[in-house]
C-alpha cells in the first residue's frame, strides 16, 4: 500500500473505501469483506445515513482480531446542518458514538454550504454562519484529541484561503470530486504548493446515483475508450486503471463498491504501473463532465451561488 504522508508522521492509505450510497443491510458485510481483503481506509459520513452499520462492522472486525484500531484510517465530515459553533462538537460525538470510536482520523467539513439544524431545508448564509468560526470550532476537536486531523470538502481555492486564513491549523486535507473527466489541476496544484493532501469522490463516474442526480445525456468513464485501451493493455479492468490513475498522482482514492469481488479487484489496482504515455492519453478526457453539479445546494432559495463551490461554470 502506497501512503499519504501528514507531518506528525500519521499516514494515510492511499486507497479507501467509499461508503456513500453503500445501503444499510449491505454496509455491514462490506465493511468486514474489505478488511478482510486489506482496506485499512473508509471514507463515511453521517449524510450518507449508514455509519450506525458501518461502527457495527468495524467493532466486530476490531472484536474478531481481523485488525486493530491503530491500523485503520476513518475519515468522516461535518454536516451542512452542524455549521454552528456550538453544534461541530456535538456533531462529532454522535459520528463517534455511531462508528462506535474514541477518535476519528480525519473529520472534514462536507460542503461550504450551511443550514438550519431545526428546518434542514433552509439554508444559513455565510454571512450567519462564516465559514472561519466553523473551522475554528473543528480546531477546537482537534486540540482535544477527538479527530486526529482536520480537513475540508467541496472546497475551492477562494474557501480554502477563507479558512486558513488567521487559522491555528491549514486544512491538511481536501476531498473532490476527481476523475480524469475533471482532473481539478488548478485545484490540485494549489493544494499540493500549500502541503493539502487531496482525496477523489467520485473516481469511477459514480453510476450508482439517483436518476434524479443524472443528465440524460451523462457519459460513462469506465466505457471511455481511452481508459478501455490503457486497461487492455495492462490486462486490467477501466476500473482498476481509473484506481490507479489517481495513485499516480498522489491523490487519495476512495471507489465504492459493497460487492467483494469488485472490491478485491478495485484493492489490486494498487499493482498496476501507468506510464507517462498511459497519464497523457487518459488526460485527453479532460475536461468533459462533472458528476455532481452541486445544483441541491445552489436553487432558487439558496445564497450560495456556483462560484462558491467551483473554480469552473460547469
Ligand atoms: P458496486 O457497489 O455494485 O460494486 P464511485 O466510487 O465513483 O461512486 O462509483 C461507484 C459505482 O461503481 C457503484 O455503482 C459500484 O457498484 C461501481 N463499481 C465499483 N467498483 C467497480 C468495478 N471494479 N467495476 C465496475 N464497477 C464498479
Amino acid at each position: 500500500m502506497k501512503y499519504l504522508d501528514f507531518k506528525n508522521n500519521d499516514h494515510m492509505p492511499i486507497l479507501g473505501l467509499g461508503t456513500w450510497k453503500s445501503e444499510p443491510g449491505e454496509v455491514y458485510y462490506a465493511v468486514r469483506q474489505a478488511i478482510k481483503i486489506g482496506y485499512r481506509h473508509i471514507d463515511c459520513a453521517p449524510t450518507y445515513g449508514n455509519e450506525a452499520e458501518i461502527g457495527r462492522a468495524l467493532s466486530d472486525a476490531i472484536r474478531d482480531g481481523d485488525v486493530t484500531r491503530k491500523d485503520l484510517w476513518i475519515t468522516s465530515k461535518l454536516a451542512n446542518t452542524n455549521h454552528r459553533m456550538q453544534d461541530v462538537k456535538p456533531a462529532l460525538e454522535q459520528t463517534l458514538r455511531d462508528l462506535m470510536l474514541d477518535y476519528l482520523d480525519l473529520y472534514l467539513i462536507h460542503w461550504p454550504v450551511a443550514m438550519n439544524p431545526d428546518k434542514p431545508d433552509e439554508f444559513l448564509s455565510q454571512e450567519e454562519v462564516p465559514l472561519h468560526e466553523t473551522w475554528t470550532a473543528m480546531e477546537k476537536c482537534l486540540n482535544i484529541g477527538l479527530v486526529h486531523h482536520i480537513g475540508v470538502s467541496n472546497f475551492n481555492i477562494e474557501k480554502l484561503k477563507e479558512v486558513t486564513n488567521g487559522a491555528q491549523y491549514k486544512p491538511e486535507l481536501n476531498q473532490v470530486e476527481m476523475h480524469p473527466f475533471l482532473p481539478q489541476k488548478s485545484l490540485m496544484d494549489y493544494c499540493h504548493a500549500n502541503l493539502i493532501h487531496m482525496t477523489a469522490y467520485s473516481p469511477l463516474g459514480s453510476m450508482d446515483r439517483s436518476e434524479e442526480m443524472k443528465s440524460q445525456d451523462e457519459p460513462i468513464l469506465i466505457e471511455q475508450p481511452v481508459i478501455i485501451d490503457v486497461a487492455k493493455k495492462h490486462q486490467a479492468s477501466p476500473a482498476q486503471i481509473l484506481i490507479s490513475w489517481s495513485v499516480h498522482r498522489n491523490i487519495a482514492v476512495i471507489p465504492k463498491s459493497t460487492n467483494e469481488t469488485r472490491m478485491k479487484a478495485n484493492f489490486e489496482a494498487m499493482s498496476i504501473s501507468l506510464d507517462a504515455e498511459d497519464m497523457d492519453k487518459i488526460d485527453s478526457l479532460e475536461g468533459t463532465y462533472r458528476f455532481l453539479n452541486g445544483e441541491m445546494w445552489t436553487g432558487e432559495n439558496s445564497p450560495y451561488e456556483t462560484s462558491d463551490l467551483w473554480e469552473e461554470k460547469r
